[in-house]
Parts: C-alpha cells; structure tokens; sequence
C-alpha cells in the first residue's frame, strides 16, 4: 500500500482471475474457455483486417458488429451495446444501474465480480443463500433493492433457470434493472432474449469469450431496451469510447455470422460434457446438472483442494475457490474429448492411491 493511494484504492478488493501458466502440454481446465479454436471465419477477418487501417480509430459505435448481433437475436441494433469483455459491459451495467441506496441482489455462489463491482462503485449489495441443492430461489428475491444480477447459468454451479422464474424477478422489481448474465446459455439454458421486447427493466449480457471461443478478443455484449442501451452508451463515452478495436469489431462480425462453425461446436462440447459428468459419477463424484461448458463436482470423502492439488501434479489445473460452500467443490472446464479422458484416468489414479 502506499500513501499515493487513493482512499478507494485502499478499499478495493480486486477479483482474481484463473491463472494462464505458462506450462507446457498443459490440461487447462480452469477458465471455461473452449477447447476449440474460433470459427475460421474469424481469424481470415481478422487477418485482413490487420493492415495499414490500424493508423485509423475504429467505429466507436461499432455498428456493423451491433447490426450482426441485432440480425441474429432479431431486435434492433439500438437495443445492443457491445464491450470489451463482458466483464467490461458488466462494470458499466453497474455503475449505469444498480446506484438507488437500496442493496443490489445476487447469490451468495455466483459470479466472483459481482461484488468487486459494488466495492469499486461504493454499492451496497446482498448476497441470497442458494438453497441445499445449489440452486437460486427466486422468491428470496421479492424485497427493495437496487437491482438484481442473476447468472444464468450460474457459475461456478452450471444450474440453469427457467425463463418462468426470470419472469417472476421482472414482475417483483419493475422499476429496477434486473441483469441476467447470460455468459454460457449457449451450452443448454434458455436465453431471456425473448423476453425483452416485454420487459423494458431486463438487460442480458453475453460474451464471445466461451461459446464463440474468442476469449482473447475480449467482446461482450448487452441487448435491452433503448433506453437502457443509452445509458451504457452514457457511461462507456465518459469512460472509453473505442472500447473494441478494429481487429475485435471483424472478428466477431465474423464469428456471430457462422452459425455453422457455433451451432456444431456447441453441439460437440455438450456430448463431451455429458460423457465428463458420467465418468465422474462413475468415480463417485456428485455432479451438479451443469447448462455449461464447465461441471461443478465434489467428492463425498476426498478433499477438493487436495484432488486439485494432485491434478496440478499431474499437469492439469481445475478451479477450486475457496469459501464456506465452495469449498468441498472443483469447478471443471469441459475440454476437448481427450483432455476430459486424461482427466478421467488422472482421478481415477489420485483416488486409488489414497484409497
Ligand atoms: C458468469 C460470467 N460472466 C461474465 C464473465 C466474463 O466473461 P468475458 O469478460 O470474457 O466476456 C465470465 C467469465 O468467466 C463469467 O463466468
């Protein structure tokens, strides 16, 4: 710490990404992010992209990414906002928000950045308990609030909710902003895009980092009524106006337009993960029913830091977080079929040598 701080800067308690170590022949199964390479398409955009056009700012309004997103959800460009990262869309979603002196509402297993924002921008929160079974209770929900941000589905837990409950939150909260992150329903859940041209206090954020397997890019998005569009214009042009550069802007022009390359590598990475959470019930892990490209798994009498711990051994690295209720589990990234099955054979090691 040093005096030149700023007291806020003392305050913070920044959040701490999964590491990218540089090992060799890794099994990096720690940040969700896809085991496949981005849709060819992206990469040839970005390619051609890459010339004497990088003297020149980009779109700041990045329009014909908003115009793609806009096709394929079937609104209008004016209801899309797009940010560098979804981690980006959702500290502006924040600060545009969630400021009405009431607590904001997420779950106490949720997304970790959810109250690394409100530290950054002095917002009261409340966490609500999952219940037994790690899932969200949207009835514990119905009290005054800022707003309320629900990852759906959630991680680190996978559980997917019905739109119906989605429902339920807008209807409790009308005059306040309720954010569903929406950062791996590509994988299973259903998306409460359907639901916006109804509900003009829904705002849904997606990324390109997981499903589109473009977390490098670092694009993120936010699709709502106009009026909610605006505001998030409002602070990114008092913040940043050229938050994704011209590589990025191609990039996932490109990417949302290969509906090919998504539609069979989603498809693919859902098999694989179905197989992951059998072979892991099969070794005695209780798997929760994950909508996501990654399982959330614990052993009923094996430590889960110790299991990570022999994994990393083993050269293959899994989330563990610590915590009251995290602690028992391991938070595993669906990878490519031959990682899941290395992963597979690795436990099956690490539990018979301690058995
Ligand atoms: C629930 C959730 N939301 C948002 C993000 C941020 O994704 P990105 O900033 O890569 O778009 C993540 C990343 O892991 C996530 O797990």
């Amino acid at each position: 710490m040093s005096e030149l701080w700023s007291p806020l800067v003392r305050r913070l308690t920044p959040y701490v990404p999964g590491e990218q170590p540089k090992i060799a022949d890794l099994i990096k199964l720690n940040t969700n992010e896809s085991p496949y390479g981005p849709s060819p398409r992206a990469i040839a955009a970005i390619r051609e992209a890459a010339g004497g056009d990088l003297r020149l700012y980009p779109d700041p309004e990045a329009t014909a990414l908003r115009d793609a997103i806009a096709r394929r959800v079937g609104l209008t460009a004016a209801h899309v906002f797009v940010g560098n990262g979804s981690d980006e869309v959702l500290a502006h979603a924040f600060q545009a928000f969630f400021d009405h002196g009431d607590p904001v509402l997420f779950a106490d297993v949720t997304y970790s950045f959810y109250p690394v924002y409100c530290g950054l921008y002095g917002l009261p929160f409340e966490q609500i308990p999952l219940d037994e079974a790690m899932r969200v209770r949207v009835e514990d929900y119905a009290h005054p609030c800022s707003g309320v941000i629900i990852a759906n589905p959630n991680a680190p837990t996978g559980i997917a909710l019905p739109l119906t409950a989605i429902e339920t939150l807008l209807a409790a909260h009308p005059s306040r902003v309720v954010l569903v992150d929406e950062a791996y329903v590509d994988f299973g859940a259903e998306s409460a895009v359907s639901l916006i041209s109804r509900h003009p206090n829904l705002l849904v954020v997606q990324t390109l980092s997981k499903s589109r397997a473009l977390a490098g890019l670092r694009v993120g998005f936010a699709l709502g009524d106009p009026a909610l569009i605006e505001a998030l214009v409002r602070v990114k042009d008092s913040f940043n106006s050229y938050p994704l550069d011209r590589l990025a802007q191609v990039g996932a022009q490109a990417a949302i337009e290969d509906e090919n390359w998504f539609s069979e590598s989603v498809a693919r990475l859902i098999t694989t993960r179905e197989q992951l959470s059998g072979g892991l019930r099969e070794l005695g892990f209780e798997v929760l029913p994950s909508s996501a490209n990654f399982v959330y798994a614990r052993h009923p009498d094996r430590d889960a830091a110790h299991l990570a711990a022999a994994l990393r051994e083993r050269a293959i690295i899994v989330r563990h977080l610590k915590g009251p209720r995290t602690a028992p589990w391991l938070r595993v990234t669906v990878g490519a079929d031959e990682q899941c099955a290395t992963l597979l054979d690795s436990l099956r090691g690490i539990l018979l040598s301690n058995s």
